[in-house]
């Protein structure tokens, strides 16, 4: 059995033993180690960015023990099966680090046992890894639907006494007219109508925000919507910042009202909480919309606030990330942001402002380039038959891909690029690797690396999903290994191109 390369942690200060675990490792799989020895070198190595498959720790160490190594990992609260080894039998010990919640504790002139543990521990972390998964998508569309239910009961109830209200104000400055009535009372009447319109005005963008049948997507007046969003986040904006709009000439975009509503609110209630109160002048949120290419538009939010660290430019789009105070955040709200625009086949991410402040930028397809690309024939034909491959964290890309290639091509859909790795161990083959670049665990690069050791007739038909803003790494690597990529959001043309090219049947079906 031979399976994927699997990112070992082995905390080991003798080189001998090390060998010997590794070579008794290697019988089954094809292992990427790292060793270290000090609790140092742990912490830079649990820091460092690597997500580790699997952690073996001996027990007795110079400077420190494999109990201590273990709660440096659960202080960081990572999810990684972790192994003792140790070199005697020591049941105290044994019971203590099985206790503490240690995957395993293996003897060290007994290690029969590892391989068939390892496998053991690696598929429940990948269980628990899903399950985390499906809770954060239950919960996300469970806060999604209540608000919105809520929303639209409120916004419905308020709607008949608000009918009778303005036609009852109507009628009294149409039975007024003519009569003589002290002046100030008209003009109470008058003031009186326009705040009803102004409710009512209200009252229209809470339904458009929750109204839950209208999520069809469509061509959709993105002005429209900001100034609705603009609106309803009002009264966040107004004691903290000046509101100024530069927009472009933009054609309608592919989205759905409602769902573009939630998304800019968010951005723009999230601009104005970033800005501190009272500093209205020297403060300002800036709506920007711009017609980017021939098939998108880009809106951005800037604001005047700290900005975000550039370390956790793609954290914050992580369910329940929050900087802020219990009761005031969620940490929701980016990433449902994410997930309503990767649905509409849209992209969003943030840049730091030169001077102060970030930007939100939503990039979104023209209506036009996505009839253009509509699951047109071309691409659903050309498909016909392959056997495709895509991975990619997002589910909903997956999910929209799959549909748009038709039910005549074979789609596996996965969101760990190790899964892939696995089944293509396995013995599956692909016709064509549809990979995002960007992803939690192990990256797209990492995987054309892991891939290409294993199998590289398979590596040379990936194709990189990217969501546009490249990094030099990213960049220097597609370079360095001329593989193709394709950006999201996802052109049809490029990619049916893309299947038409891809060689036929590959060797092992
Ligand atoms: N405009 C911004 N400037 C600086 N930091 C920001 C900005 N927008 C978001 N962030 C950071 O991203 C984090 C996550 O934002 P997100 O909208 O997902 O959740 P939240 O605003 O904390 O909570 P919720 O939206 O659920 O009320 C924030 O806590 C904050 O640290
Ligand atoms: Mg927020």
């Amino acid at each position: 059995m031979k399976v994927a390369p699997l990112r070992l942690l082995l905390i080991e200060d003798d080189e001998e033993d090390a060998a010997l675990l590794l070579d008794e490792l290697q019988r089954g799989f094809s292992v990427n180690p790292t060793r270290v020895e000090t609790p140092e070198e742990l912490a830079s190595a649990l820091s460092g960015g690597t997500t580790w498959d699997l952690v073996i720790a001996d027990y007795l160490l110079p400077l420190f023990n494999g109990l201590e190594a273990f709660a440096q990992v659960q202080q960081r609260g990572l999810d990684v099966p972790f192994f003792i080894v140790s070199g005697k039998i020591d049941e105290e010990v044994a019971v203590a680090a099985m206790k503490s919640g240690v995957h395993d504790f293996l003897l060290k002139d007994r290690l029969g046992r590892l391989i068939p543990a390892v496998a053991r521990e690696l598929r429940e972390a990948a269980l628990r890894a899903e399950r985390r998964g499906i809770q954060e998508q239950l919960l996300l569309s469970d806060r999604l639907a209540s608000l919105g239910l809520l929303a639209a009961s409120v916004a419905h109830e308020i709607n008949n006494p608000l009918a009778s209200l303005m036609m009852d104000l109507e009628f009294a400055l149409s039975s007024i007219r003519g009569e003589t009535i002290p002046d100030e009372g008209v003009q109470a009447l008058r003031d009186s109508r326009d705040c009803a319109v102004r409710i009512r005005d209200i009252i229209r963008d809470i339904k458009l925000f929750s109204r839950s049948d209208e999520h069809r997507l469509g061509p959709t007046d993105l002005h429209r919507v900001l100034d609705s969003s603009l609106r309803m986040a009002w009264n966040h904006v107004f004691h903290r910042a000046r509101l100024s709009k530069d927009y472009g000439d933009i054609p309608p975009v592919h989205g759905s009202e409602a769902r573009l509503g939630q998304v800019f609110l968010n951005l723009i209630i999230n601009a104005a909480q970033a800005i501190p109160d009272g500093r209205v002048h020297e403060n300002e949120i800036r709506v920007v919309t711009r017609r980017e290419s021939a098939e998108s538009v880009r809106v951005e939010i800037h604001d005047t606030g700290p900005g975000v660290p550039v370390e956790l430019h793609e954290r914050i789009f992580e369910p329940f990330f929050t900087t802020k105070p219990v009761g005031v955040g969620t940490g929701l709200g980016l990433s449902i942001c994410r997930r309503l625009i990767v649905e509409m086949g849209g992209s969003v991410g943030v840049e730091n402002h030169e001077g102060r402040g970030s930007v939100f930028w939503v990039r979104l397809r023209t209506a036009e380039a996505a009839v253009s690309a509509a699951p047109g024939e071309s691409v659903e034909q050309l498909a016909r038959g392959l056997n495709v491959l895509i991975i990619d964290d997002e589910v909903p890309v997956a999910r929209a891909i799959k549909r748009l290639l038709g039910e005549q091509c074979e789609v596996t859909a996965l969101a760990r690029a190790q899964e892939a790795l696995r089944l293509i161990t396995s013995g599956r083959r692909f016709d064509a690797i549809l990979c995002d670049m960007l992803m939690p665990e192990m990256s797209g690069p990492q995987f054309h690396e892991a891939l290409g050791q294993l199998d590289p007739e398979q590596a040379q038909r990936i194709t990189f999903m990217s969501g546009g803003a490249f990094s030099e790494e990213a960049r220097s690597f597609l370079d360095r290994t001329q593989a193709s990529c394709i950006e999201k959001p996802i052109d049809m043309q490029r990619l049916a191109h893309l299947l038409d090219s891809v060689p036929r049947k590959a060797p092992g079906n």
